[in-house]
Order: structure tokens, then sequence, then C-alpha cells
């Protein structure tokens, strides 16, 4: 059974997860619109993904006694300047995340919570594989910087690239 203070913590993660979900779907259909439609695709799965991450979540509290609340999530910007500039919102966003997560570990921790400080090991590793994805696609962005032709494929690499290394 979760205590009142861990299920509340869960809550607002399943929370942010709904969120980072929002904010991957605006992002894939700006790309969709602007004619980016490799990126627009890895992006609506990992919009996907980040659904599986808040329904876990989801699960978990309910499985352990608690209450899993649906969050009113907050609606994301629309409009981009580019597709740098989207990888480096998802890059800030992931590294918040991961803060989140961590801080919800040393909750768990000090709430001699050791059951959901096991569960939340799955979301440490997948924040950590995130984020390296985030860098790497940034560096690959910085590399093509403005060939018209290097975009071009990376928009085309890029819908064919998983979103994550398998991680169940
Ligand atoms: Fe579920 Fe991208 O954090």
């Amino acid at each position: 059974m979760i205590s009142k203070k861990i299920e509340k913590a869960l809550n607002r993660q399943i929370k942010l997860e709904g969120e980072s979900s929002h904010y991957y779907l605006a992002m894939a259909s700006w790309c969709e619109v602007n004619g980016f439609n490799g990126i627009s695709k890895f992006l609506y799965k990992h919009s996907d993904e980040e659904r599986m991450h808040m329904l876990k979540l989801f699960m978990y509290v309910n499985e352990r006694g608690g209450h899993a609340i649906t969050p009113e999530l907050k609606s994301p910007q629309s409009n981009f300047k580019g597709v740098p500039e989207i990888f480096q919102h998802i890059l800030e966003h992931e590294v918040m995340v991961s803060k989140e997560i961590n801080e919800l570990v040393e909750q768990c921790l000090s709430e001699k919570d050791y059951t959901t400080h096991n569960f939340l090991q799955w979301y440490v590793t997948e924040q950590m594989e995130e984020e390296r994805l985030a860098r790497n696609i940034l560096d690959k962005l910085n590399l093509i910087g403005n060939d018209k032709s290097g975009m071009y494929m990376f928009d085309r690499d890029l819908e064919s690239m998983k979103t994550e290394d398998g991680a169940e």
C-alpha cells in the first residue's frame, strides 16, 4: 500500500507524463504541416510512448491501493521556429522530467517505500535514454546546419529511428 504522500507525488508524475505526450503531439503536428513528415512520425510515436509512461504509473498507483487521477493537461505551444528549436525544447523538457523522477526516487527513500523506489528504476533508465537520444539528434542537427539535402535525409532517417531502445 502506498502512502498518501507517495500517491500524491505519483499523481503529479502522471500529469507530467500526460503533458509530455501532449507536448510531443504539438511538435509532431507542427512538423507535419511544415513538410517534415519523417520527424513528425517520430514525434507521434514518441507522444504515444509518453502516454504509455503515464499509463504505467496509473496502473501502479491503483494496484498499490491508491487512486490514479486523470489529470487536467495544459495546452502546449503549437508554433515553433524550426526543427533544431524543437529538439532543443525536447532536451530541456527531458532534463526537467529526469529531475522530477529523481526527486520522486528520493522521496520514496525518505518514506521507506522501497517497492515504489524499485518500480521507478525503469523511469530512471528511460530518462537517461531519452536525454541521450535528444543530445544525439541535436549533434546531428548541428552538423547539418543549413544544408537542405542534409535536412532532407535527416527527415527521412528519423522516420525509421526508434524513439527508445526497446526499453519496456
Ligand atoms: Fe516520459 Fe519523456 O518522459
